[in-house]
């Protein structure tokens, strides 16, 4: 089996973290990186990624996320935060990061930029929120597979209320709004889940080759 897929049926949603244990820096380091690295819709990477590391935030959040153990017992919470509208601006600060990181001018870009902005401007408000957010379930995705390659521990969770946690972060006052929240650390021995049998569709069931 490949060593991707091992990783695969290794990870499993955790839902009891080893309070005690705690992700090093440099481990910390290639998680971000692979954040970072994930791929977007044009590129944009419409979203930013909190580390909440005070203890005080963690425990206000946990009841705003159905009580869920993890978020006060993992080594690290994320939480991915979309934008919730797109601007010009977001447009414009992309194009100055390629053409500074790619060495061309940024007017060469121009007509590739008119095409974002009218394509993106087309889009309701609802439609941009959605949109935004859905770029963020990438970035998990990456997170997931770069941690099971360190055997760190995630929970993936959109169990929480959002309302409360933008309120909690003070995420709405800067025009975001919690998408996704992942706790990371290391299984707690205690976790009986870890145990259990991945259950997945069959490949008949999932697959439908044309
Ligand atoms: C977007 C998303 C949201 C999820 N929300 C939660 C959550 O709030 N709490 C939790 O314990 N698990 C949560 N899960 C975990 C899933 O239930 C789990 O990934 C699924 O049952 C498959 O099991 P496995 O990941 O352990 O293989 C979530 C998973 C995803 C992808």
């Amino acid at each position: 089996m490949s060593t991707f897929l091992e990783n695969q049926n290794w990870r499993y949603a955790t839902k009891k973290f080893d309070s005690t244990k705690k992700i090093t820096t440099e481990d910390l380091n290639t998680l971000k990186e692979a954040i970072r690295l994930s791929s977007s819709s044009y590129g944009l990477q419409l979203y930013k990624v909190f580390i909440v590391e005070n203890p005080e935030l963690r425990a206000k959040i946990q009841p705003a996320a159905w009580g869920q153990s993890q978020i006060v017992d993992a080594s690290h919470l994320l939480v991915f935060a979309n934008h919730t509208t797109v601007t010009d601006e977001h447009i414009d600060s992309y194009l100055k990061n390629v053409a500074e990181t790619r060495d061309i001018p940024q007017t060469a870009l121009s007509g590739y930029g008119d095409f974002m902005k009218s394509g993106i401007g087309a889009k309701s408000e609802d439609e941009k929120a959605i949109w935004t957010s859905k770029q963020t379930y990438l970035a998990l995705a990456n997170l997931l597979n770069a941690a099971a390659e360190l055997k760190i521990d995630v929970t993936p969770m959109e169990g929480f209320d959002p309302t409360q946690v933008n309120e909690i972060l003070g995420f709405t006052k800067l025009g975001l709004n919690a998408s996704l929240i992942a706790p990371i650390g290391y299984r707690s021995e205690d976790d009986a889940t870890q145990h259990l049998k991945k259950v997945r569709k069959s490949n008949e069931d999932l697959f439908i080759t044309l």
